[in-house]
């Protein structure tokens, strides 16, 4: 039968695509577009030299930002408290389509060549099975390169980094190799979606970002008043100058899913700058009590999006998006030296600079809070009073 494979042109998925032949499937590799630096016109090529049947190319670009960026900045999600999920979140775009393009194909299988060590394996399989009727058969392999050799399948030009890397809209991560060890800090070559802050333009840029329903729907570079609109335009322009002032860019060590530590450079400079930016009109513009709700569900839909049930996040995160609805405004960030610096923002709806306002007494009165203090402060003066009593016995 025919089986489409997710081919992203690594060594692992070449070894798959000769195996999975020799096992007798139709092989039809399906590339993704979806943000990473890479000539297609190559990559399809690679791809029919060692016996693909077909080669699809798509271009999930816009799909991947409204759909599965937007959701994840609306819900300020961050993994341990860092991580902004760029691959957690690519996977089940890709794996998503993937079994759109089998369905198309009548292709009864889909595959997949992840090295299974970690968290790719567990995020392709699951957003499989989280689609209907679909029999899914993977099958996992040990030593490529030595396969590799066996079969005279060439090694993929890889970049000549000791480490390997896997690059989206979203981020770009660098792990494995010279990496794995957690005390190596990041060699200079790394830097590549993210400027080395060491070498950043010594004056900021000046951006507003105007957010509705808590998604950004425009940026403005003050600089030169240059406007973007579309998502996908705003975003790849957050990139492009945040990026270039060296935003974005940690060096960590997490938990993965399959219970491992895992260590990785990870350069996200539009997710951050938005993180950050939607922070801001997020408590300027929310109800306390609902940003407190959102906080803890902001966590939840990163765990379950870093563990691959990405399904069950975006149930989560229609709540999410509905608690979100009244946000509206405009966030003035500067971007200089690796940092987002929120200089200001604005709402029109929200915000009584009367009543808030030191200066004026506006309908406030101070009298009413020696009321409000007295009440507040029963269960202080009764724990006094009870401590005194045990100390007295
Ligand atoms: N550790 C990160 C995660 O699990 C990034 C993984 C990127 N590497 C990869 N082989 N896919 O989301
Ligand atoms: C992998 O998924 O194969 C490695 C990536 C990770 O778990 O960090």
């Amino acid at each position: 039968g025919s089986m489409v494979l997710a081919h992203s042109g690594s060594l692992d998925t070449f070894c798959i695509l000769v195996w999975l032949k020799e096992q007798g499937y139709d092989v039809i590799a399906y590339l993704t577009s979806i943000g990473q630096k890479e000539d297609f016109q190559e990559a399809r090529k690679k791809a029919l030299k060692p016996g693909a049947k077909k080669v699809f190319t798509e271009d999930v670009n816009r799909e991947f930002v409204e759909e599965f960026i937007w959701p994840a900045i609306q819900s300020s999600t961050l993994y341990e408290d860092r991580y902004l999920l760029g691959t957690s979140l690519a996977r089940p775009c890709i794996a998503h389509k993937q079994v759109e393009v089998a369905q198309q194909e009548g292709a009864k299988y889909v595959s997949h060549g992840t090295t299974g060590k970690g968290n790719d394996q567990v995020w392709f399989e699951l957003t499989c099975y989280s689609m209907p009727e679909f029999y899914n058969q993977f099958k996992g392999h040990s030593d490529l390169t030595e396969y590799a050799k066996q079969r005279g399948i060439p090694t993929p030009v890889t970049s000549k980094n000791p480490w390997s890397m896997d690059d989206n809209l979203m981020h770009i991560s660098c792990e494995a190799g010279i990496l794995e060890n957690p005390e190596n800090q990041a060699p200079p070559a790394l830097y590549t979606k993210t400027q080395d802050p060491a070498k950043t333009p010594n004056t900021p840029d000046i951006l507003e970002i105007e957010f509705k329903k808590g998604v950004p729907v425009k940026v403005t570079n003050v600089k030169d008043s240059a406007t973007h609109q579309t998502s996908l335009e705003l975003f790849m322009y957050l990139n492009e100058v945040t990026g270039k002032h060296g935003v974005g860019n940690i060096a960590i060590v997490e938990n993965r899913f399959i219970g491992t530590k895992s260590r990785g450079i990870y350069g996200a400079p539009a997710g951050t700058i938005l993180y950050y930016a939607h922070l801001d009109i997020e408590a300027f513009t929310m109800h306390r009590e609902v940003h407190k709700i959102k906080q803890r569900r902001g966590l939840k839909f990163a765990e379950l999006v870093y563990t691959g049930f990405w399904l069950s996040g975006t149930a989560l995160s229609v709540n999410l998006s509905a608690t979100a609805s009244p946000m509206e405004g405009k966030v003035q960030v500067s971007v200089l030296k690796g940092q987002v610096y929120i200089l200001g923002r604005e709402c029109p709806t929200v915000y009584n600079e009367e009543l808030v306002s030191m200066n004026v007494q506006g309908d406030y009165e101070p009298i009413d809070a020696t009321g409000f203090i007295n009440i507040n402060s029963f269960r202080l003066k009764e724990y006094h009073r009870l401590q005194s009593k045990v100390t007295a016995k």
